[in-house]
């Protein structure tokens, strides 16, 4: 199994295995139409024809990107496929030369792991906030706001 790029015919898995983790409390859930349109932002992991892992990286600006739609499917945890998969964002936001990524979280802990520090949410500048506001939760956010600074020595300029 490995990291790949997400093809077109991965979407109804990612949806559902999203899904399933987000009918838990687990993570936000996401409609076919918003993975469709961001579906180059995906990268999966497969088991023959079953796909059982997947992650986002979306740009949010010049200097922000986030890590999203994070899913490793329960039987195929704790093999270091959610590392991976956070590894391969890491290194592409490397690759594109943005300083900062961040996500929103209930496992802050798993990404403490990794360098994020937990920020406030009201740190994140209001450009992300348009998503924030689909939310049913909003704008009572529960989950965990953190930061990942690539660049410690850039000025974040939010
Ligand atoms: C959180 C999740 C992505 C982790 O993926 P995974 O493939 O099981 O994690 P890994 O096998 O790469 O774990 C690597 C390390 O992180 C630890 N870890 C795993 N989940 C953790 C968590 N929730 N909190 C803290 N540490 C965690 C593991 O114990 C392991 O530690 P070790 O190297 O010392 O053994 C996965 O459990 C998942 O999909 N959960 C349901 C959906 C979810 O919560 N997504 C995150 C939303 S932001």
């Amino acid at each position: 199994m490995r990291v790949e790029k997400a093809k077109i015919a991965d979407v109804p898995q990612i949806h559902k295995l999203v899904n399933y983790f987000a009918s838990q409390g687990q993570m936000l859930a996401r409609p076919l139409s918003e993975i469709y349109e961001n579906l180059r932002d995906f990268f999966v992991v497969r088991e023959g024809d079953e796909l059982v892992a997947c992650v986002a990286l979306h740009i949010c600006w010049h200097d922000l990107v986030e890590i999203k739609s994070l899913a490793v499917a329960e039987e195929q945890q704790d093999a270091g496929l959610g590392t991976e998969l956070v590894q391969e964002c890491i290194e592409e936001a490397k690759g594109l030369g943005v300083p900062t990524v961040f996500c929103l979280t209930y496992q802050p802990a798993f990404f403490e792991q990794f360098g994020f520090n937990r920020i406030g949410l009201m740190e994140l500048p209001r450009k992300i906030w348009g998503e924030c506001q689909r939310c049913p939760k909003y704008p009572d956010c529960d989950e965990t706001a953190m930061i990942l600074q690539l660049k410690p020595s850039a000025t974040v300029q939010w």
